[in-house]
């Protein structure tokens, strides 16, 4: 089978298939953005883009995704350019630890591709399934909201 892997047509080989989308990510392709985190798809370290949607990669089988066109945090920027969200996490200096981050831009990324001017609920919808147990939540919704007034 094959997928888009950001922007690259890649072969996954059969023997890989039993895997989940996170693993194939991080073990076999070498794109450590996305993270484990509770692997139940509960917390949303594991989020990356799959066909203009996020979805939590860690409980996502790579079976289901036969030319699927899957996004991840490494996909992002043009080159040396920043992703817009990127320069709006940034200029907002939203992470502490850092660990949920990967996923939180995603899902930002995600929403804003969707839904380009947000409501403050449409953010908060959109943003509760990625946790941060260090509590950047208002620097997320302050880059959310910077990033859609840029775009
Ligand atoms: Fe540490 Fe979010 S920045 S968990």
């Amino acid at each position: 089978m094959n997928i888009i892997l950001n922007g690259r047509k890649v072969e996954i080989p059969p023997s890989w298939t039993d895997d989940t989308l996170l693993f194939l990510l991080r073990e076999h392709f070498g794109l450590a953005g996305a993270k484990f985190g509770c692997g139940v798809g509960l917390c949303g370290a594991c989020t990356v883009i799959v066909d203009g949607d996020a979805v939590r990669s860690c409980v996502t089988p790579i079976s289901a995704l036969e030319g699927a066109e899957v996004r991840t945090i490494e996909g992002l920027s043009d080159g040396d350019r920043l992703h817009p969200v990127q320069e709006a996490w940034l200029d907002q200096a939203v992470p502490q630890c850092g660990y949920c981050q990967a996923g939180q831009i995603m899902s930002a990324v995600a929403l804003l591709e969707q839904t380009p001017a947000p409501s403050p609920e449409e953010i908060d919808t959109a943003m509760e399934g990625n946790l941060c147990r260090c509590g950047t939540y208002a620097r997320i919704r302050a880059a959310i909201e910077s990033a859609a007034v840029r775009a």
